[in-house]
């Protein structure tokens, strides 16, 4: 099974200075090996029959998952990879995600499922683009378990990738083996991770439930689709937008119809998220669409008034990159077109064009390149909208879901943009000014 941030000997985390593999190294050692995201297998294997881990019975299907233990001794289930939407692919691609089909048999939900696509090949350019952002990547390098984390999903990338895992503590095998969740049920936390919108993953080399699994909460952490394939628009109905905001919905309506099974309780549901996650928060608190499905929400490190998240001209980004991959103007310009167009084009060389054929020069003195792919208003025809008007009106008529919240960030967490060199130093770095 895959180590968590807490186990293991190595224990990266405790500041100790040591050297760790920077990602452009790790990522180099995973590119000579090669690309092997179809050679995983697929997360529906049947269980074996010498497990006796417990069955949860769902109303989507059977499921067993792994027995763990948390930074404290405490027993738990973690339940990884279980689908919960159609994999978006082929005339799905760009479009609403669907609920996933039910299964028969026993679902094995002992690996997580892939991640979703991000780049990778066109890592120099990548890399450009993040040195323009103040050492954010050696930064990178030098935190505890990003190469592992970089390495390893490199080769678990996949456009099938809409999984969430559940990790449910204080349950042992007996009760579990019972055939029925807690009579109690306990508090759901919904997490919902970071990564501009482009990157990131529920892996729980970086979230996984270690600690929380001594606090009585089930935890649920899902993968939404990234860049265009998440947040690519039309400004019609032919790819409306905000699909990956679309997909947190549906794993948030698949925790309201699923989790009792694992013992958590669907009316005290609280979304958490870091970063773009928290900024998705912040959406769903706003979207009519997402009313209902959680009673609170924490947002840690992001929200609505900010420069990232939202954007108004998405369609012209989607035409851009169809021009760049070689679409004709009549294509490039009619929205149904150009749709169809982009379906068709293999995912990996969607990827190496997405920040290119978008970015331009004058965007990379700044932030704003690195979120090409955010949030847009849908058209008012969109079938099931996130919102279809700026998030700033709707705070400013009052007109969002009314639940408590939690906002506001890590200490030292802006350490990140910090340079190499202050850090070093230890000097308090000076105020940067942004400009976008
Ligand atoms: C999207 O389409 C609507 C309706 O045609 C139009 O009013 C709006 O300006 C368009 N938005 C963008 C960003 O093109």
């Amino acid at each position: 099974m895959y180590p968590a941030l807490s186990s293991s000997g190595s224990s990266g985390s405790s500041g100790s200075g040591g050297p760790i593999l920077g990602p452009a190294l790790t990522l180099g050692v995973v590119l000579l090996a090669g690309w092997s995201a179809e050679s995983f297998a697929a997360p529906l294997d049947s269980a074996s029959d010498k497990d006796d881990t417990p069955v949860v019975h769902t109303p989507q299907g059977d499921v067993v998952g792994v027995l763990s233990t948390s930074a404290s001794g405490n027993k738990f289930m973690a339940f990884y990879g279980i689908p919960y939407a159609k994999p978006p692919t082929g005339d799905l691609r760009f479009k609403d995600p669907q609920p996933a089909d039910k299964w028969e048999g026993v679902l094995a939900a002992r690996r997580e499922g892939h991640m979703c696509m991000q780049p990778t090949s066109p890592m120099k350019r990548f890399a450009y683009v993040m040195q323009k952002m103040a050492g954010l990547a050696k930064t990178l390098g030098r935190l505890p378990n990003v190469g592992r984390f970089a390495a390893k999903h490199m080769t678990q990338m996949s456009e099938n990738c809409l999984f969430l895992n559940v990790y449910v503590p204080g349950i042992d095998s007996e009760v579990m083996l019972q055939e029925s969740p807690p009579e109690t049920p306990m508090p759901v936390l919904v997490f919902i991770h970071g990564g501009a919108f482009f990157m990131g993953s529920s892996d729980s080399m970086m979230y996984g439930a270690d600690y929380l699994m001594d606090k009585g909460v089930v935890v649920v952490t899902l993968n939404y689709r990234l860049g265009p394939l998440g947040f690519l628009t039309t400004n019609s109905t032919d790819a409306p937008g905000n699909a990956g905001i679309k997909d947190q919905r549906l794993a948030m309506r698949w925790v309201r119809d699923n989790i009792r099974a694992f013992g958590g309780d669907p009316d005290r549901v609280t979304i958490y998220g870091e970063s773009a996650g928290s900024y998705s928060v912040h959406m769903h608190v706003l979207s009519p669409g997402s009313k209902g499905l959680f009673r609170a929400a924490i947002m840690s490190s992001s929200m609505g008034p900010n420069f990232y998240g939202f954007r108004g001209d998405g369609s012209a980004l989607s035409m851009r990159l169809a021009e760049a991959l070689g679409a004709d103007p009549d294509t490039a310009m009619d929205p149904a077109k150009r749709v169809k167009f982009l379906q068709g084009v293999p995912v990996r060389t969607l990827y190496d064009k997405m920040m290119s054929a978008v970015i331009q020069e004058k965007d990379l003195r700044t932030l704003s390149p690195v979120f090409p792919w955010a949030l847009v208003p849908e058209p008012q025809d969109s079938e099931d909208p996130v919102l279809t008007r700026h998030p700033n009106d709707i705070m400013r008529d009052s007109s969002f879901n009314r639940v408590p919240i939690m906002v506001g960030l890590n200490d030292k967490e802006g350490s990140l943009l910090v340079p190499r060199e202050e850090q070093r130093t230890r000097r308090t770095p000076k105020s940067r000014t942004l400009e976008y």
